[in-house]
């Protein structure tokens, strides 16, 4: 059964049409890795779902339309995004920007969750006091992915979680979010630079070009794939 199934989706900026009617589904528990090039539309596919920007076509969550909801309204349904570019406020400290992820839970509801969470970054549980701001680029990924953990989401919509981030420290998030998938069967939307990284821990992956699906296969026959390879995963 899938989790998350999207029909003819099209949104786009003002007059600007940039998803052109994307089909595609994921399974529930799976990861799903979106491949494509500077401005194919990975972002505004991401900001689609989470109904951050206008769209239009039927997507269904859970057996529930929510193409109509508001963005509000797509958390409280149990889909979570963590956008390009992190979006922690700097000027807060870092256990105040967990908080903020669980402004739809009790207190102790809350204690409890950011527990669970902090299990899987303990390099957080470290600086909780410190401010966000003077993290480095790898610890403010992983607030930021934590923060979206405490909404206690379904779906995890990741996009570009690497971006600027060394090789090694990629791989320890990408392992992280393998290890989340393991233990919770939490299914991840995640958009990646770092094909060959991201590939290693999906199920599915599909390329996006100019707004349209243009190819959708097993991770493995991704990489497998000499045009895939060629263009995403840097290979001659
Ligand atoms: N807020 C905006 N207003 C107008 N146009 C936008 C806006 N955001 C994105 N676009 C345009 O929409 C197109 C798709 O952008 P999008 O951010 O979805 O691409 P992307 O695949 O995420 O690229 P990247 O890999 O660079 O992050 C681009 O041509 C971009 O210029
Ligand atoms: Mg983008």
């Amino acid at each position: 059964m899938s989790l998350l199934s999207i029909n003819g989706l099209q949104a786009g900026y003002g007059p600007r049409r940039v998803l052109q009617g994307v089909d595609l589904t994921i399974g529930d528990g799976q990861i799903l890795v979106v491949l494509g090039a500077n401005g194919a539309g990975k972002t505004t596919l991401l900001r689609a779902i989470s109904g951050t920007i206008p769209r239009a076509g039927t997507i269904t969550f859970d057996g529930k339309r929510i193409d109509q909801l508001s963005a509000r309204k797509v958390v409280a349904a149990g889909i979570a995004h963590v956008p390009q570019g992190r979006g922690t406020f700097a000027d807060l400290t870092v256990d105040e920007n967990i908080r903020l992820g669980a402004y739809l839970r009790n207190a102790a509801d809350a204690k409890r969750n950011r527990e669970r969470w902090l299990t899987f970054f303990p390099r957080l549980r470290e600086r909780l006091a410190q401010q966000a701001g003077s993290l480095s680029g790898g610890e403010q990924q992983m607030l930021a992915i934590t923060r979206a953990l405490m909404l206690q989401p379904r779906l995890l919509l990741l996009d570009e979680p690497s971006l600027g981030l060394a090789p090694i420290i990629t791989r320890g998030l990408v392992d992280v979010l393998a290890a989340i998938r393991k233990e919770t069967a939490m299914t991840m939307l995640i958009v990646e630079q770092n094909a060959n990284l991201a590939l290693a821990i999906a199920d599915d992956g599909m390329v996006l070009e100019s707004g349209n699906v243009v190819l959708r296969d097993t991770a493995a026959n991704l990489v497998g794939n000499d045009e895939v390879r060629r263009i995403y995963l840097g290979y001659e």
